[in-house]
Protein backbone atom coordinates (compact mmCIF):
# COMPACT_ATOMS: atom_id res chain seq x y z
CA UNK A 1 0.00 0.00 0.00
CA UNK A 2 1.26 3.55 -0.82
CA UNK A 3 1.57 5.89 1.58
CA UNK A 4 -0.51 9.44 1.59
CA UNK A 5 1.83 11.95 2.35
CA UNK A 6 0.97 14.54 4.78
CA UNK A 7 1.30 18.03 3.66
CA UNK A 8 2.88 21.23 5.69
CA UNK A 9 -0.21 23.03 5.83
CA UNK A 10 -0.04 26.52 4.13
CA UNK A 11 -0.61 28.48 7.64
CA UNK A 12 2.35 26.57 8.78
CA UNK A 13 4.61 27.58 5.77
CA UNK A 14 3.29 31.31 6.10
CA UNK A 15 4.51 30.97 9.76
CA UNK A 16 8.10 30.15 8.35
CA UNK A 17 7.66 32.78 6.34
CA UNK A 18 7.13 35.11 8.80
CA UNK A 19 9.60 33.85 10.66
CA UNK A 20 12.23 34.83 7.75
CA UNK A 21 10.93 37.80 7.88
CA UNK A 22 11.81 38.19 11.35
CA UNK A 23 15.10 37.12 11.52
CA UNK A 24 16.33 39.61 8.51
CA UNK A 25 15.32 42.51 10.66
CA UNK A 26 16.79 41.08 13.47
CA UNK A 27 19.66 42.85 14.97
CA UNK A 28 21.59 40.03 16.46
CA UNK A 29 20.95 37.70 13.60
CA UNK A 30 24.47 36.11 11.49
CA UNK A 31 25.17 37.97 8.37
CA UNK A 32 27.05 35.05 6.96
CA UNK A 33 26.29 31.31 6.37
CA UNK A 34 28.12 27.95 5.52
CA UNK A 35 27.27 24.48 5.09
CA UNK A 36 28.76 21.69 5.10
CA UNK A 37 27.53 18.82 3.42
CA UNK A 38 28.02 14.92 3.96
CA UNK A 39 25.70 11.83 1.93
CA UNK A 40 23.74 11.39 -0.98
CA UNK A 41 22.22 13.72 -3.55
CA UNK A 42 18.98 13.83 -1.30
CA UNK A 43 21.28 15.75 0.64
CA UNK A 44 23.06 17.83 -1.21
CA UNK A 45 19.84 19.02 -2.53
CA UNK A 46 18.32 19.45 1.14
CA UNK A 47 21.49 21.42 1.50
CA UNK A 48 20.37 23.68 -1.32
CA UNK A 49 16.39 24.51 0.14
CA UNK A 50 18.49 25.59 3.69
CA UNK A 51 21.36 27.82 1.39
CA UNK A 52 17.74 28.96 -0.28
CA UNK A 53 15.97 29.69 3.08
CA UNK A 54 19.26 31.46 4.50
CA UNK A 55 19.18 33.48 1.52
CA UNK A 56 15.72 34.46 2.14
CA UNK A 57 16.69 35.73 5.63
CA UNK A 58 19.33 38.00 4.18
CA UNK A 59 22.23 35.72 5.15
CA UNK A 60 25.02 35.74 2.46
CA UNK A 61 27.02 32.53 1.45
CA UNK A 62 30.47 32.46 3.12
CA UNK A 63 33.39 30.72 1.02
CA UNK A 64 35.23 29.33 4.42
CA UNK A 65 33.94 27.96 7.46
CA UNK A 66 36.18 30.45 8.97
CA UNK A 67 34.99 33.35 7.83
CA UNK A 68 30.99 32.54 8.30
CA UNK A 69 28.94 33.51 11.34
CA UNK A 70 27.12 30.28 11.00
CA UNK A 71 27.77 26.83 10.34
CA UNK A 72 25.86 24.37 9.91
CA UNK A 73 27.02 20.44 9.21
CA UNK A 74 24.40 18.55 6.66
CA UNK A 75 24.97 14.99 8.37
CA UNK A 76 24.71 11.64 6.61
CA UNK A 77 24.91 8.44 8.75
CA UNK A 78 25.05 5.40 6.14
CA UNK A 79 28.36 3.83 7.39
CA UNK A 80 30.18 4.44 10.78
CA UNK A 81 32.97 6.79 8.60
CA UNK A 82 30.53 9.33 7.44
CA UNK A 83 29.25 9.57 10.81
CA UNK A 84 32.25 9.95 12.64
CA UNK A 85 34.27 12.64 9.67
CA UNK A 86 30.80 14.74 10.54
CA UNK A 87 31.20 14.32 14.19
CA UNK A 88 35.04 14.86 14.21
CA UNK A 89 34.30 18.16 11.93
CA UNK A 90 31.85 19.40 13.93
CA UNK A 91 34.41 19.17 17.09
CA UNK A 92 37.47 20.47 15.31
CA UNK A 93 34.64 23.70 15.40
CA UNK A 94 34.48 23.70 19.13
CA UNK A 95 38.02 25.15 18.83
CA UNK A 96 36.97 28.02 16.30
CA UNK A 97 34.31 29.05 18.30
CA UNK A 98 36.71 30.10 21.50
CA UNK A 99 38.20 32.93 19.36
CA UNK A 100 34.79 33.39 18.14
CA UNK A 101 32.27 33.14 20.88
CA UNK A 102 29.53 34.50 18.59
CA UNK A 103 29.85 31.63 16.10
CA UNK A 104 26.55 29.54 15.42
CA UNK A 105 26.95 26.41 14.90
CA UNK A 106 24.39 23.44 13.64
CA UNK A 107 24.08 20.47 12.59
CA UNK A 108 20.64 18.61 11.12
CA UNK A 109 20.38 16.03 8.39
CA UNK A 110 20.42 11.63 8.80
CA UNK A 111 22.76 11.31 11.71
CA UNK A 112 20.39 13.95 14.08
CA UNK A 113 16.82 12.08 12.89
CA UNK A 114 18.87 8.43 14.41
CA UNK A 115 17.14 7.58 18.09
CA UNK A 116 18.75 9.58 21.30
CA UNK A 117 20.66 11.61 19.52
CA UNK A 118 19.14 14.80 20.56
CA UNK A 119 19.78 13.54 23.87
CA UNK A 120 23.34 13.11 22.84
CA UNK A 121 23.98 16.65 21.29
CA UNK A 122 22.02 18.26 24.48
CA UNK A 123 24.55 16.21 27.21
CA UNK A 124 27.27 15.90 24.94
CA UNK A 125 28.06 17.75 22.57
CA UNK A 126 27.13 21.57 24.46
CA UNK A 127 28.56 23.43 21.58
CA UNK A 128 26.11 22.82 19.56
CA UNK A 129 23.66 25.81 19.55
CA UNK A 130 20.91 24.07 16.89
CA UNK A 131 20.11 20.90 15.72
CA UNK A 132 17.02 19.43 13.84
CA UNK A 133 16.36 16.26 11.94
CA UNK A 134 15.64 15.04 8.24
CA UNK A 135 11.62 15.89 9.63
CA UNK A 136 11.57 19.08 10.14
CA UNK A 137 14.05 20.89 7.80
CA UNK A 138 11.46 23.46 6.73
CA UNK A 139 11.26 24.59 10.21
CA UNK A 140 14.90 26.35 9.80
CA UNK A 141 13.45 29.74 10.23
CA UNK A 142 11.62 29.77 13.29
CA UNK A 143 14.38 27.51 15.08
CA UNK A 144 16.90 29.79 14.13
CA UNK A 145 14.25 32.83 15.21
CA UNK A 146 13.94 30.86 18.53
CA UNK A 147 18.04 30.46 19.13
CA UNK A 148 18.23 34.59 18.40
CA UNK A 149 15.26 35.16 20.85
CA UNK A 150 15.80 33.11 23.71
CA UNK A 151 19.60 33.22 23.52
CA UNK A 152 19.70 29.37 24.43
CA UNK A 153 20.35 26.28 22.36
CA UNK A 154 17.74 24.84 19.70
CA UNK A 155 17.51 20.99 19.90
CA UNK A 156 14.31 19.74 17.84
CA UNK A 157 14.00 15.91 15.82
CA UNK A 158 10.23 15.47 15.45
CA UNK A 159 8.78 11.78 14.53
CA UNK A 160 5.95 12.55 11.99
CA UNK A 161 7.66 10.34 9.19
CA UNK A 162 5.24 11.15 6.41
CA UNK A 163 5.58 15.11 5.67
CA UNK A 164 6.21 16.69 2.55
CA UNK A 165 7.02 20.49 2.73
CA UNK A 166 6.24 22.05 -1.16
CA UNK A 167 7.30 25.31 -2.01
CA UNK A 168 10.79 25.75 0.10
CA UNK A 169 12.91 28.89 -1.22
CA UNK A 170 16.11 26.59 -3.11
CA UNK A 171 19.46 28.10 -3.71
CA UNK A 172 20.96 25.82 -6.69
CA UNK A 173 24.23 25.45 -6.90
CA UNK A 174 24.72 24.94 -10.44
CA UNK A 175 22.87 26.85 -13.34
CA UNK A 176 22.79 23.85 -16.17
CA UNK A 177 22.29 20.67 -13.72
CA UNK A 178 19.44 20.70 -11.48
CA UNK A 179 18.15 18.27 -8.72
CA UNK A 180 14.16 17.31 -8.23
CA UNK A 181 13.30 15.32 -5.43
CA UNK A 182 10.24 13.53 -6.33
CA UNK A 183 9.72 10.92 -3.54
CA UNK A 184 11.12 10.85 0.46
CA UNK A 185 11.87 7.93 2.57
CA UNK A 186 12.28 4.74 2.31
CA UNK A 187 9.93 1.21 2.54
CA UNK A 188 12.31 -1.27 1.83
CA UNK A 189 13.90 -2.50 5.34
CA UNK A 190 17.37 -3.85 3.42
CA UNK A 191 18.74 -5.55 6.38
CA UNK A 192 21.34 -3.55 6.48
CA UNK A 193 20.23 -0.08 5.93
CA UNK A 194 19.93 3.08 8.25
CA UNK A 195 17.95 5.43 5.85
CA UNK A 196 14.25 4.02 6.17
CA UNK A 197 14.96 5.07 10.20
CA UNK A 198 16.30 8.24 9.68
CA UNK A 199 14.70 9.31 6.44
CA UNK A 200 10.92 7.96 7.28
CA UNK A 201 8.36 6.13 5.18
CA UNK A 202 8.16 6.24 1.65
CA UNK A 203 6.20 9.15 -0.02
CA UNK A 204 6.14 10.93 -3.40
CA UNK A 205 5.40 13.97 -4.38
CA UNK A 206 2.13 14.90 -6.54
CA UNK A 207 2.76 14.73 -10.21
CA UNK A 208 1.96 18.28 -10.54
CA UNK A 209 3.82 19.82 -8.39
CA UNK A 210 6.89 18.33 -10.29
CA UNK A 211 6.00 18.87 -13.72
CA UNK A 212 5.64 22.16 -12.59
CA UNK A 213 9.09 22.71 -11.40
CA UNK A 214 10.58 21.10 -14.46
CA UNK A 215 9.29 23.85 -16.49
CA UNK A 216 10.33 26.19 -14.25
CA UNK A 217 14.11 24.71 -14.72
CA UNK A 218 13.16 23.94 -18.24
CA UNK A 219 12.57 28.35 -18.40
CA UNK A 220 15.60 28.83 -16.34
CA UNK A 221 17.94 27.38 -19.06
CA UNK A 222 18.25 24.04 -17.40
CA UNK A 223 20.10 21.55 -19.49
CA UNK A 224 19.79 18.14 -17.05
CA UNK A 225 17.64 17.63 -14.57
CA UNK A 226 18.73 14.64 -12.36
CA UNK A 227 15.39 13.28 -10.48
CA UNK A 228 16.29 11.75 -6.66
CA UNK A 229 14.30 8.85 -4.07
CA UNK A 230 15.87 6.48 -2.83
CA UNK A 231 13.87 3.80 -5.14
CA UNK A 232 12.59 6.33 -7.90
CA UNK A 233 11.14 3.20 -9.56
CA UNK A 234 8.14 2.46 -6.91
CA UNK A 235 7.09 6.16 -7.17
CA UNK A 236 3.01 6.53 -6.32
CA UNK A 237 1.00 8.33 -4.32
CA UNK A 238 -2.35 6.06 -4.26
CA UNK A 239 -3.82 7.86 -6.83
CA UNK A 240 -2.56 5.68 -9.34
CA UNK A 241 0.49 7.94 -10.87
CA UNK A 242 3.58 5.56 -11.89
CA UNK A 243 7.04 6.22 -12.39
CA UNK A 244 7.08 5.21 -15.98
CA UNK A 245 4.23 7.94 -16.39
CA UNK A 246 5.81 10.79 -14.52
CA UNK A 247 9.25 9.83 -16.99
CA UNK A 248 7.10 10.10 -20.27
CA UNK A 249 5.81 13.54 -19.10
CA UNK A 250 8.63 14.69 -18.19
CA UNK A 251 10.02 14.10 -21.32
CA UNK A 252 7.53 15.32 -23.41
CA UNK A 253 8.86 18.97 -21.80
CA UNK A 254 11.72 18.44 -23.93
CA UNK A 255 14.38 19.51 -21.14
CA UNK A 256 17.41 18.05 -22.84
CA UNK A 257 18.63 15.22 -20.57
CA UNK A 258 16.61 13.66 -17.72
CA UNK A 259 18.66 10.76 -15.36
CA UNK A 260 17.31 9.73 -12.01
CA UNK A 261 18.61 7.61 -8.93
CA UNK A 262 18.02 5.18 -7.04
CA UNK A 263 16.68 2.21 -8.91
CA UNK A 264 15.71 -0.52 -6.74
CA UNK A 265 16.22 -3.82 -9.12
CA UNK A 266 12.82 -5.14 -7.85
CA UNK A 267 10.51 -2.55 -8.83
CA UNK A 268 12.62 -1.95 -12.49
CA UNK A 269 9.29 -3.09 -14.48
CA UNK A 270 8.84 -3.79 -19.03
CA UNK A 271 6.92 -0.38 -18.69
CA UNK A 272 10.48 1.58 -17.45
CA UNK A 273 12.55 -0.11 -19.92
CA UNK A 274 10.14 0.86 -22.65
CA UNK A 275 10.52 4.62 -21.90
CA UNK A 276 13.94 4.68 -21.46
CA UNK A 277 13.91 3.11 -24.55
CA UNK A 278 11.60 5.46 -26.73
CA UNK A 279 11.94 8.43 -24.71
CA UNK A 280 13.87 11.41 -26.54
CA UNK A 281 15.92 12.73 -23.46
CA UNK A 282 16.25 9.83 -21.21
CA UNK A 283 19.74 9.39 -21.04
CA UNK A 284 21.64 5.75 -21.47
CA UNK A 285 22.51 5.33 -18.04
CA UNK A 286 21.39 3.83 -14.84
CA UNK A 287 22.74 3.26 -11.88
CA UNK A 288 21.44 0.16 -10.66
CA UNK A 289 22.82 -0.62 -6.94
CA UNK A 290 23.42 -5.16 -6.75
CA UNK A 291 25.01 -5.15 -3.74
CA UNK A 292 25.98 -8.93 -4.19
CA UNK A 293 26.29 -11.01 -6.49
CA UNK A 294 25.14 -14.11 -4.18
CA UNK A 295 21.86 -15.48 -3.61
CA UNK A 296 21.83 -15.95 0.25
CA UNK A 297 23.51 -12.93 0.78
CA UNK A 298 20.72 -10.71 -1.04
CA UNK A 299 18.34 -13.12 0.87
CA UNK A 300 19.76 -12.02 4.28
CA UNK A 301 20.23 -8.60 2.83
CA UNK A 302 15.72 -8.62 2.40
CA UNK A 303 16.76 -7.23 -1.57
CA UNK A 304 14.16 -9.51 -2.69
CA UNK A 305 16.04 -10.36 -6.22
CA UNK A 306 18.14 -12.91 -7.42
CA UNK A 307 21.56 -12.55 -8.80
CA UNK A 308 19.47 -14.34 -12.05
CA UNK A 309 16.57 -11.99 -11.53
CA UNK A 310 18.92 -8.91 -11.26
CA UNK A 311 21.25 -10.38 -14.63
CA UNK A 312 17.76 -11.20 -16.97
CA UNK A 313 16.79 -7.29 -16.24
CA UNK A 314 20.42 -5.99 -16.69
CA UNK A 315 19.84 -8.59 -20.62
CA UNK A 316 16.47 -6.41 -21.23
CA UNK A 317 18.16 -3.57 -20.59
CA UNK A 318 20.87 -3.74 -22.94
CA UNK A 319 18.79 -4.73 -25.36
CA UNK A 320 16.28 -2.13 -25.17
CA UNK A 321 18.51 0.69 -24.49
CA UNK A 322 21.45 -0.07 -26.99
CA UNK A 323 24.96 1.73 -25.25
CA UNK A 324 23.23 1.89 -21.88
CA UNK A 325 25.36 2.40 -19.33
CA UNK A 326 25.55 0.92 -15.83
CA UNK A 327 26.77 1.80 -12.40
CA UNK A 328 25.94 -0.01 -9.31
CA UNK A 329 26.73 0.06 -5.60
CA UNK A 330 28.44 -3.36 -3.71
CA UNK A 331 28.90 -4.45 -0.20
CA UNK A 332 31.94 -6.97 1.01
CA UNK A 333 31.33 -8.61 4.18
CA UNK A 334 27.93 -8.76 5.07
CA UNK A 335 27.71 -10.77 8.62
CA UNK A 336 28.39 -14.36 7.43
CA UNK A 337 29.77 -13.65 3.84
CA UNK A 338 31.77 -16.34 3.01
CA UNK A 339 35.15 -16.39 0.84
CA UNK A 340 32.73 -18.07 -2.31
CA UNK A 341 29.54 -15.62 -1.52
CA UNK A 342 32.49 -13.09 -1.81
CA UNK A 343 33.72 -14.54 -4.81
CA UNK A 344 30.02 -14.40 -6.69
CA UNK A 345 29.92 -10.33 -6.61
CA UNK A 346 33.28 -10.20 -7.99
CA UNK A 347 32.07 -12.55 -10.71
CA UNK A 348 29.40 -10.68 -11.16
CA UNK A 349 30.56 -7.26 -12.08
CA UNK A 350 32.99 -9.36 -14.41
CA UNK A 351 29.32 -10.56 -16.32
CA UNK A 352 27.36 -7.50 -16.21
CA UNK A 353 30.46 -5.32 -17.45
CA UNK A 354 29.54 -2.02 -15.20
CA UNK A 355 31.00 1.44 -16.09
CA UNK A 356 31.83 2.19 -12.75
CA UNK A 357 31.04 0.84 -8.78
CA UNK A 358 30.47 2.57 -5.52
CA UNK A 359 32.31 -0.10 -3.49
CA UNK A 360 31.52 -0.35 0.48
CA UNK A 361 32.77 -2.47 3.53
CA UNK A 362 29.63 -3.49 5.66
CA UNK A 363 29.33 -0.97 8.47
CA UNK A 364 26.92 -2.48 11.34
CA UNK A 365 24.14 0.36 12.23
CA UNK A 366 22.51 0.40 15.33
CA UNK A 367 18.26 -0.38 14.88
CA UNK A 368 18.77 -2.68 11.76
CA UNK A 369 18.47 -6.30 11.32
CA UNK A 370 21.83 -7.33 9.91
CA UNK A 371 23.24 -5.62 13.16
CA UNK A 372 22.01 -8.34 15.17
CA UNK A 373 23.80 -10.65 12.74
CA UNK A 374 26.28 -13.40 13.83
CA UNK A 375 29.04 -14.13 11.84
CA UNK A 376 31.17 -10.27 11.77
CA UNK A 377 33.71 -10.61 9.26
CA UNK A 378 37.41 -9.81 10.28
CA UNK A 379 38.98 -5.99 9.30
CA UNK A 380 42.29 -7.83 7.42
CA UNK A 381 39.37 -9.95 5.54
CA UNK A 382 37.65 -7.12 4.52
CA UNK A 383 40.26 -4.94 3.36
CA UNK A 384 41.49 -7.50 1.43
CA UNK A 385 37.98 -8.51 0.15
CA UNK A 386 37.38 -4.64 -0.50
CA UNK A 387 40.69 -3.78 -2.30
CA UNK A 388 39.95 -7.18 -4.97
CA UNK A 389 36.71 -5.80 -5.73
CA UNK A 390 38.19 -2.75 -6.54
CA UNK A 391 40.46 -3.95 -8.44
CA UNK A 392 37.64 -6.20 -11.01
CA UNK A 393 35.74 -2.57 -11.02
CA UNK A 394 38.90 -0.98 -12.53
CA UNK A 395 39.29 -3.49 -14.91
CA UNK A 396 35.33 -3.37 -15.95
CA UNK A 397 35.62 0.58 -15.78
CA UNK A 398 38.88 0.22 -18.26
CA UNK A 399 37.16 -2.01 -20.44
CA UNK A 400 33.71 0.35 -20.62
CA UNK A 401 36.14 3.25 -21.18
CA UNK A 402 38.26 0.74 -24.07
CA UNK A 403 34.78 0.09 -25.72
CA UNK A 404 34.07 4.04 -26.19
CA UNK A 405 37.15 5.24 -28.38
CA UNK A 406 36.36 6.19 -31.43
CA UNK A 407 32.21 7.34 -30.34
CA UNK A 408 30.97 10.55 -30.36
CA UNK A 409 29.94 11.88 -26.84
CA UNK A 410 27.56 14.83 -26.42
CA UNK A 411 29.51 16.31 -23.39
CA UNK A 412 27.53 18.66 -21.09
CA UNK A 413 30.70 20.69 -19.66
CA UNK A 414 30.68 21.28 -16.28
CA UNK A 415 33.67 23.00 -15.70
CA UNK A 416 37.53 23.66 -16.22
CA UNK A 417 39.36 20.69 -15.72
CA UNK A 418 41.50 20.72 -12.54
CA UNK A 419 44.80 19.09 -13.62
CA UNK A 420 45.30 19.96 -17.43
CA UNK A 421 44.68 23.64 -17.72
CA UNK A 422 43.25 24.47 -20.74
CA UNK A 423 40.80 21.56 -20.89
CA UNK A 424 37.12 21.18 -19.48
CA UNK A 425 35.26 18.25 -18.51
CA UNK A 426 31.85 16.92 -17.88
CA UNK A 427 30.03 13.92 -19.18
CA UNK A 428 28.39 12.77 -21.60
CA UNK A 429 24.58 10.86 -21.58
CA UNK A 430 26.17 7.74 -20.19
CA UNK A 431 27.53 9.75 -17.13
CA UNK A 432 31.44 8.98 -17.81
CA UNK A 433 33.25 11.86 -17.70
CA UNK A 434 35.11 13.55 -20.83
CA UNK A 435 37.79 15.74 -20.95
CA UNK A 436 38.18 17.81 -24.05
CA UNK A 437 40.19 21.27 -24.95
CA UNK A 438 37.76 23.93 -23.77
CA UNK A 439 37.41 27.07 -22.36
CA UNK A 440 35.21 28.82 -19.53
CA UNK A 441 32.71 29.60 -22.45
CA UNK A 442 31.71 25.67 -23.13
CA UNK A 443 30.83 25.76 -19.24
CA UNK A 444 26.66 24.79 -19.34
CA UNK A 445 27.14 24.24 -22.86
CA UNK A 446 26.30 20.41 -24.70
CA UNK A 447 29.69 19.39 -27.19
CA UNK A 448 29.56 16.46 -29.35
CA UNK A 449 33.39 15.29 -28.26
CA UNK A 450 35.09 12.76 -30.28
CA UNK A 451 36.50 9.87 -28.13
CA UNK A 452 40.47 9.48 -28.40
CA UNK A 453 42.08 8.38 -25.31
CA UNK A 454 40.76 6.29 -22.33
CA UNK A 455 42.12 5.82 -19.27
CA UNK A 456 40.50 4.44 -15.60
CA UNK A 457 39.42 8.11 -14.49
CA UNK A 458 38.20 9.38 -17.48
CA UNK A 459 37.91 9.64 -21.44
CA UNK A 460 40.11 12.18 -23.54
CA UNK A 461 38.47 13.70 -26.91
CA UNK A 462 37.99 16.62 -29.34
CA UNK A 463 35.56 18.56 -30.09
CA UNK A 464 33.97 17.51 -33.53
CA UNK A 465 31.02 19.02 -35.63
CA UNK A 466 28.06 16.52 -34.74
N1 LIG B 1 18.45 3.89 -1.87
C1 LIG B 1 19.62 3.59 -2.49
C2 LIG B 1 20.89 4.00 -1.80
C3 LIG B 1 20.99 3.98 -0.33
S1 LIG B 1 22.48 4.28 0.48
C4 LIG B 1 19.58 2.14 -2.84
O1 LIG B 1 18.74 1.41 -2.43
O2 LIG B 1 20.43 1.71 -3.56
C5 LIG B 1 23.74 4.05 -0.73
C6 LIG B 1 24.48 2.79 -0.62
O3 LIG B 1 25.15 2.70 0.62
C7 LIG B 1 23.68 1.53 -0.72
O4 LIG B 1 23.33 1.21 -2.02
C8 LIG B 1 24.60 0.51 -0.09
O5 LIG B 1 25.46 -0.05 -1.04
C9 LIG B 1 25.42 1.34 0.88
N2 LIG B 1 25.09 1.05 2.27
C10 LIG B 1 23.93 1.28 2.90
N3 LIG B 1 23.98 0.85 4.18
C11 LIG B 1 25.22 0.34 4.36
C12 LIG B 1 25.89 -0.27 5.47
N4 LIG B 1 25.29 -0.43 6.63
N5 LIG B 1 27.17 -0.67 5.28
C13 LIG B 1 27.79 -0.51 4.10
N6 LIG B 1 27.21 0.04 3.03
C14 LIG B 1 25.94 0.47 3.15
FE1 LIG C 1 18.44 1.56 2.13
FE2 LIG C 1 17.44 -0.47 0.77
FE3 LIG C 1 15.99 1.74 1.09
FE4 LIG C 1 18.11 1.79 -0.49
S1 LIG C 1 16.26 0.57 -0.82
S2 LIG C 1 17.58 3.29 1.05
S3 LIG C 1 19.53 0.39 0.54
S4 LIG C 1 16.61 0.32 2.70
FE1 LIG D 1 23.35 9.34 4.14
FE2 LIG D 1 20.94 10.08 4.70
FE3 LIG D 1 21.70 9.95 2.20
S1 LIG D 1 22.05 8.49 5.73
S2 LIG D 1 23.21 8.33 2.20
S3 LIG D 1 22.51 11.32 3.70
S4 LIG D 1 19.69 9.48 2.99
Amino acid sequence: MKQTPVYVTKEALAAETAAMEAVKAHAARPSSYHIVTYGCQMNAHDSEKLAGMFTAMGLEEADDRRNADLVIFNTCCVRDNAERRALGNVTWLKELKKEKPELIIGVCGCMVQQPEMAERILKQYRFIDLAFGTHNLHRLPSLLLDLLEQKQRVVSVIDQENLIAEGLPVKRLCSHHAYITIMYGCDNFCSYCIVPYVRGRERSRRMDDILREAEGLLKSGVQEIMLLGQNVNSYGNGTGETFPELLRRLDALGIPRIRFMTSHPKDLSDELIEVMANGKHICNHLHLPVQSGNNEILSLMNRRYTREDYLRKVEKLRAAVPGIGLSTDLIVSFPGETEAQFEDTCSLVREVGYDSAFTFIYSPRIGTKAAAMEGRIPDDVSSRRIAKLIAEVEASTAKAHQSMLGCTEQVLVEGLSKRDPGMVSGKGTRGITVTFKGTQADIGTVVPVHITSAAVNTLRGERTER
